[in-house]
């Protein structure tokens, strides 16, 4: 049996397919346990033996460098038996769909299979279909929990708490699942959220979104707790929504002059991957304001905490 039977019940789904399922109290408890291995992952013997007998699946349509491998250590620091599906070399390439996948994946008995995909509602169509639990790791333009996840990690770490933090987000918030599940889990948790960029970029109907809106950098930077910048998602966009990427950065790029506009002590983030000199200069990208790389190390242990948490929840079922 695993070591995660009997502790405490986290979340109350059996599935993580977005923020817009989670109530703070679920939210606090992962971020609660994700800082407890994020002090496990300093040292050096941390591996463990909580998802030891648990099969875990990444099955990744889209590329992805951070949230597979943080994905894959995370089981492994678990002691799962993590499979990588490559897509790539898959049966995908020959025209199987979703579900056929799906099927076939689901008579190898996964416990947990985590899911990137460009179809916004992939995670939950699979979630339907399969026995096991389910963890939406982006689909299209809809949501990507853990992200939001890692992200509230790193700004709780640094502000010491959520609530009354006004964090500013930049860029092309319209094609952003990170923007979306930023946006649902920070003004959930009583954070003050605005967002900024150029219009065609901007949601329909943002203000319904429980932001503040912007239209120019330097007011909606000002007195900010935490700058987070987005990617410019280029395949995402089918029109021409900028005039020129020379533009754009002169426009809405983080620059050392616009930085100084928002707090002192103020944070900058990014997902990743930058385009760096477009909406993000280097010299903050790797400066002392910047928390890229903490993201990148908090990914993997909230990645774990949604493991975790999720595997306790088969223990109580196979249980019951
Ligand atoms: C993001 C994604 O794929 O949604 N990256 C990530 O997960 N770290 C953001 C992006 O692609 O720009």
């Amino acid at each position: 049996m695993a070591e995660g039977a009997g502790k405490p019940r986290i979340l109350k789904g059996r599935h993580l397919l977005g923020v817009a399922e989670l109530s703070i109290d679920e939210i606090t408890a992962l971020l609660d346990l994700a800082e407890e291995y994020a002090s496990l992952a300093r040292r050096r013997d941390r591996k463990l033996n909580t998802l030891r007998g648990h099969t875990h699946i990444n099955l990744f349509f889209e590329p992805s460098t951070r949230t597979q491998s943080s994905f894959e250590l995370a089981g492994k620091r678990l002691g799962a038996d993590v499979m990588n599906m490559s897509v790539k070399t898959s049966s995908v390439t020959k025209g199987e769909t979703l579900l056929d996948t799906a099927q076939t994946l689901n008579a190898m008995r996964p416990d947990l299979l985590v899911i990137r995909h460009q179809h916004s509602g992939a995670a939950e169509l699979l979630a339907q279909k399969m026995s096991c639990a389910v963890i939406n790791a982006g689909d299209g333009w809809h949501e990507h929990p853990t992200q939001a996840l890692l992200d509230a990690l790193t700004i709780r770490r640094h502000r010491g708490k959520l609530e009354n933090v006004t964090v500013t987000i930049c860029g092309d918030i319209r094609h952003s699942r990170v923007a979306r599940s930023n946006i649902l889990l920070l003004t959930r948790m009583g954070a003050r959220v605005r967002i900024v960029g150029p219009g065609p970029l901007l949601p329909p109907n943002a203000e319904r979104l429980g932001v503040e809106v912007y239209h120019r950098m330097e007011p909606a930077l000002e007195g900010a707790d935490v700058v987070m910048m987005l990617r410019l998602q280029k395949e995402r966009m089918d029109g021409a929504y900028i005039p020129s990427e020379r533009e754009y950065y002169r426009f809405w790029g983080l620059n050392e002059e616009r930085l100084k506009l928002a707090k002192e002590n103020a944070i900058v983030m990014h997902p990743g991957p930058m385009n760096r000199g477009l909406e993000i200069d280097s010299s903050i990208a790797d400066g002392p304001r910047s928390v890229i790389r903490e993201q990148v190390e908090m990914g993997v242990a909230v990645r774990m905490a949604v493991l975790d948490a999720l595997a306790r929840n088969l223990e109580t079922e196979a249980a019951a």
